[in-house]
C-alpha cells in the first residue's frame, strides 16, 4: 500500500460525530494545533500567539454572510475524517483567509505551508493516487479558481465533500462561505495582532447571535454550523485555561458547550424553541465571560506562559 493509501486507512479508521466536535481531554497539557504546525517553538509561538486581520472588502462589511462565512470557515466539523477529529478547519491552513506558512500535517504536508488537498478531488478525473503537497494559497489573491459564476462555491464543495468527507452544504452554508472568500481584501501587508481571549468571546457572541437569525429564516444547516462554531470556540478557550488553578473556568466552559450541544439538537426537534433558548443561553454566558477575562494573564493567552509552553514540550 502506498503512503497515501496507508494515510487514508487511518483517516477511515476514526470516526467522527457532531457529538465528538468538542472533546475535552480534561487538564490536557498541550494545545491541539501543536499537532498540525511545524516543529519549531518559535514558529508555533507565531502561528498560537498571534492572529492575521484580513479585513472585509467594503461591499462584504455589512453583509451577515460575510460573518456567517468567516464563522464556518473557523469549524472543523464542516470537514469530516481526520481533519474534523484533530480540530482543523479552513482556518487551519487559510489564517484569516491568507495562507499559515507553519502548518504541517502528517500525511498531508511535506515541508511547511504545504497540503495534499486536491488530490482526491482530482483523483476522479486523473485517476492516480500521488502523494503531492502543494503550497497553500492566500485567498486574497486571485488564485487559479475563477470567483465568477458558481466555480467557486463547486470548488469548495468538492473540498469539503469531496476531499475531506464532510457532510453535504446546504445552500446558506455554501453562499457564505464563498461570499466571505470573495470578500477577503487583498493587501501587501497584514497586521498581525497578539491573540487574547477577546477574539475568541466575541466569536461565540457573533456566531450565537447569528445562529440566531439562521435558525429564525428556517437555515438549519447553516444555524447547526453556527452553534457548533461557538462549541469549537469555547473548546479553544478550554484548552488555553489549563491548570488546576483554572479548573472553575474549564468546567463553565464545558457546561456552556454542553448546553449549546442541546440547543444545537434542538434545531432537530423543536427549532421554534431555539431563539429563546440562545437568549437565555446568552445571558448566563455572558458573567462568566467577565470572570475568564479577568483570570486571562493566568491562562495561555499570557505570551510568557505560552512560550515556556512550547519551549517545554517534548515533540
Ligand atoms: C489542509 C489544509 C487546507 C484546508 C483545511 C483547506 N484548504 Fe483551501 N487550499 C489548500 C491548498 C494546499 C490549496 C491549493 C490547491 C491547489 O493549488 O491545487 C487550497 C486551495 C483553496 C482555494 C483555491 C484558491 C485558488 O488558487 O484560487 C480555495 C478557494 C480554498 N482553498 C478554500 C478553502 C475553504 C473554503 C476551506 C474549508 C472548507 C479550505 N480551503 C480548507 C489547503 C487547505
Amino acid at each position: 500500500m502506498d503512503y497515501r493509501g496507508k494515510a487514508l486507512l487511518s483517516f477511515c479508521t476514526i470516526a467522527v460525530s457532531l457529538a465528538s466536535a468538542v472533546a475535552f481531554a480534561a487538564d490536557a497539557p498541550l494545545l491541539r494545533a501543536v499537532t498540525w504546525l511545524e516543529n519549531e517553538p518559535s514558529a508555533q509561538l507565531e502561528a498560537l500567539g498571534k492572529k492575521v486581520v484580513v479585513a472585509p472588502r467594503t461591499a462584504a462589511e455589512t453583509d451577515t454572510r460575510w460573518a456567517v462565512g468567516r464563522a464556518i470557515f473557523q469549524t472543523p466539523i464542516l470537514l469530516g475524517g481526520q481533519a474534523a477529529k484533530a480540530g482543523i478547519s479552513c482556518e487551519s491552513c487559510h489564517s484569516g483567509g491568507t495562507a499559515n506558512p507553519h502548518f504541517r500535517f502528517p500525511g498531508m504536508s511535506s515541508a511547511p505551508g504545504t497540503a495534499d488537498v486536491t488530490h482526491s478531488f482530482f483523483s476522479k478525473l486523473r485517476g492516480n493516487s500521488t502523494f503531492d503537497p502543494v503550497p497553500i494559497p492566500d485567498l486574497t489573491k486571485t488564485g487559479k479558481v475563477s470567483h465568477e459564476g458558481q466555480a467557486l462555491e463547486e470548488f469548495i464543495r468538492g473540498l469539503i465533500v469531496e476531499e475531506f468527507g464532510g457532510l453535504e452544504p446546504d445552500g446558506a452554508t455554501l453562499d457564505a462561505l464563498a461570499f466571505y472568500v470573495r470578500g477577503l481584501r487583498d493587501a501587501e501587508k497584514r497586521p498581525s495582532k497578539m491573540l487574547t481571549v477577546d477574539e475568541p468571546l466575541s466569536n461565540i457572541n457573533s456566531a450565537v447571535s447569528l445562529g440566531k437569525s439562521a435558525a429564525r429564516a428556517g437555515q438549519f444547516g447553516a444555524a447547526k454550523l453556527l452553534l457548533a462554531s461557538a462549541r469549537h470556540q469555547l473548546g479553544l478557550i478550554h484548552e488555553r485555561y489549563a491548570g488546576s488553578r483554572l479548573a472553575r473556568h474549564r468546567k463553565a466552559l464545558s457546561d456552556a458547550a454542553q448546553s449549546l450541544g442541546q440547543i444545537q439538537n434542538q434545531l432537530d426537534e423543536q427549532p421554534e424553541r431555539v431563539s429563546s433558548a440562545l437568549l437565555r443561553w446568552d445571558k448566563l454566558f455572558y458573567t462568566k465571560q467577565k470572570a475568564l477575562r479577568r483570570d486571562e494573564g493566568k491562562s495561555l493567552y499570557n505570551p510568557d506562559l505560552l512560550k515556556n509552553l512550547l519551549d517545554k514540550q517534548e515533540l
